[in-house]
């Protein structure tokens, strides 16, 4: 038998009970006298107790040519610690060690198993199974698989049913580029690895299994941030016969029971905010409202005093800073150089200290009174203690702008607590979105995303301004998911494509399968997918979602662990007819 418990598991009611545990070696402590092992398995650390005149020799002997990170099995009895360890679950017993065995030998390690480990990123990519023996990986994982498990039982509670839909695909509009897979038996075709089951489900509505769920990969080939990677997992959704309202509560009740049964935390109702509020008030699609500072348009207090630039702005727009008057010149001289930076891209930022004593102190100050700072003031709620930032310019410019710099104070403030959670819906989405490159107008979510009906006469005359049923989560300035009603009518996704400057032959090319499919009977439906790799580390408390991943990839979508992407052999190469011709 190689172990009668886990290493995470022993307790002082065990005292007395002979044990074999078996694990890797995480640190031997040779005091001479005395020798301590720690030892790890994925459950914890136990400590086993070698003392010289009472463990036998020959062990002792053995347990000084171990190194860190062998495999063995060990017997002895629970013994008590005489110095308790409170950090850890098995901190008040040890083993004291009958007899051992080498399971395996290891080679030393290129870093330091332990939480706060000396390996550089690179280092533990390459190393990643050694990575994911220190308990933060293996912590978050866990993680991953408790909100999987919780997913599925909620949305099974829900009626859902999981059903697979295929790897191996054509094309998905959702807006990034493919990987595609030639095949080899259709020589000179692909395949495209899916983006998102979308059409998928949509054709499982039409085949009436009216709540679908899956927990699957989707593959984009976009360039790689924090939060995205070219391989990730979502939990996709649809529903037949529904509403946005339908889709929203369903949605919303799954979010809060994830929070309460992973996280233990009550989370309130979600608001609902609609996306031109969104962007008027946050200047993001995704305002994080774990922090108030919304936007206050001070056009009609700004201009006409002779101040050039916000007289030929279309918006000026600020936030209020709470008690930070006092801010040096040179803090006040790194925002105007985060504002300025190329990301960020604004000339130049105005400020305006509301002094405790009730006057102002402003970088305009040669253009506007004390009596015109204090309408200001007014405004955006200020008062004595605060400080006023404002940019101006182009409408959508600089509502991004200011959203990056009232982040940048969100942070600074530490108004940002990964320990608490603000969840919204962002609703009401611009149909269409123009696009500079191909100039034409695109989906903004994707082709099958439906208009609202009151909207759908502005399509010829105003498409920008075409709302859709289309709606996103947002949690903690996060995009966590997002979703929309369906066009289920076969005339207005015609329509759509049109717009979309498909051609009747493209489109029926692409999505013929699914116009065909409209026309046996297409129930009315939506749906929703979350980015799940984003929730888990989201509720690990994390921006970056690569720690919440088995194998992930490098930020240039590689796999240093196996050397992927390779060359591929010239027999392969040759059998799949991908040879250039030279
Ligand atoms: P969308 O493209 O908005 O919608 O994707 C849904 C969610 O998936 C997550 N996500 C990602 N996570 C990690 N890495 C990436 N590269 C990445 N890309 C997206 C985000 C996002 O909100 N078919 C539609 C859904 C629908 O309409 O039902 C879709 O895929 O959290």
């Amino acid at each position: 038998m190689h172990r009668t418990h886990t290493c995470g598991e022993l307790r002082i009611e065990d005292k007395e009970k002979q044990i074999t545990l078996s694990g890797w070696v995480q640190r031997i402590r040779d005091k001479g006298g005395l020798i301590w092992i720690d030892l790890r398995d994925r459950y914890g650390i136990t400590q086993l107790l070698l003392e010289e005149g009472r463990t036998d020799a020959a062990t002792i002997k053995m347990v000084r040519e171990l190194g860190r990170e062998f495999v063995i099995k060990a017997n002895g009895t629970v013994i008590e610690r005489v110095s308790k360890n409170p950090n850890i679950p098995t901190g008040e017993i040890e083993i004291d060690l009958k007899s051992v065995e080498i399971l395996n030998s290891s080679k030393t390690p290129p870093f330091t198993i332990e939480d706060n480990t000396d390996g550089g990123d690179e280092l533990r990519m390459k190393y990643r199974y050694l990575d994911l023996r220190r308990q933060p990986l293996r912590r978050n994982l866990e993680l991953r698989n408790r909100l999987s498990i919780e997913t599925r039982k909620y949305l099974d509670s829900e009626k859902f049913f999981e059903i697979e839909t295929p790897y191996l695909i054509k094309s998905t509009p959702e807006g990034a580029r493919d990987f595609v897979v030639p095949s080899r038996m259709n020589e000179g075709q692909f395949y495209a690895l899916p983006q998102s089951p979308q059409t998928f489900k949509q054709l499982l509505m039409v085949a009436g299994y009216d709540r679908y769920y899956q927990l699957v990969k989707c593959f984009r080939d976009e360039d790689l941030r924090a939060d995205r990677q070219p391989e990730f997992t979502q939990i996709d959704c649809e529903m037949a016969f529904v509403e946005q309202d339908d889709i929203l509560n369903t949605f919303e009740g799954m979010v809060r029971y994830l929070f309460k049964t992973v996280k233990g935390v009550d989370i309130p109702e979600l608001p609902r905010m609609e996306y031109a509020d969104a962007m008027k008030f946050y200047g993001s699609d995704k305002p994080d409202i774990r922090f108030g500072m919304k936007f206050v348009e001070l056009n009609d207090v700004t201009k006409n005093k002779g101040f050039k630039i916000f007289d030929e702005a279309e918006l000026v727009v600020g936030i209020n800073a709470d008690g930070c008057a006092n801010y040096s010149r040179k803090q006040l001289d790194k925002l105007v150089d985060f504002v300025r930076k190329p990301q960020i891209g604004a000339k130049g930022l105005v400020y305006v200290k509301y002094n405790e004593d009730g006057s102002f102190k402003s970088s305009v100050d040669k253009f506007y009174s004390q009596d015109d700072l204090k309408e200001w003031a007014d405004k955006l709620g200020s008062k004595p203690g605060d400080l006023m930032l404002v940019l101006s310019g182009e409408t959508n410019k600089v509502r991004k702008q200011l959203s990056e710099l009232r982040l940048e104070m969100g942070n600074r403030l530490e108004l940002r607590d990964p320990d608490v959670f603000a969840s919204l819906w962002v609703v009401d989405f611009p149909l269409l979105e123009w696009d500079e490159d191909s100039e034409r107008y695109h989906a903004m979510h994707h082709p099958f995303t439906s208009p609202k009906p009151e909207d759908i006469e502005m399509l010829d005359s105003k498409p920008g301004e075409v709302r859709a049923n289309a709606y996103d989560l947002v949690i903690n300035g996060t995009e966590i998911g997002g979703g929309s009603i369906r066009i289920h009518d076969r005339d207005l996704q015609k329509l759509m494509f049109k717009h979309l400057g498909f051609s009747e032959e493209e489109a029926q090319e692409q999505f013929g399968f699914l116009l065909n499919a409209f026309e046996f009977g297409a129930p009315p439906h939506g749906g929703i997918a979350l980015g799940f790799d984003r929730l888990v580390a989201l509720f690990g408390g994390s921006d970056s979602i690569r720690d919440f991943i088995a194998f992930p990839k490098n930020n240039s979508g590689r796999d240093v662990m196996i050397d992927s992407p390779s060359k591929i052999a010239t027999e392969q190469l040759d059998e799949l007819k991908l040879m250039v011709k030279k």
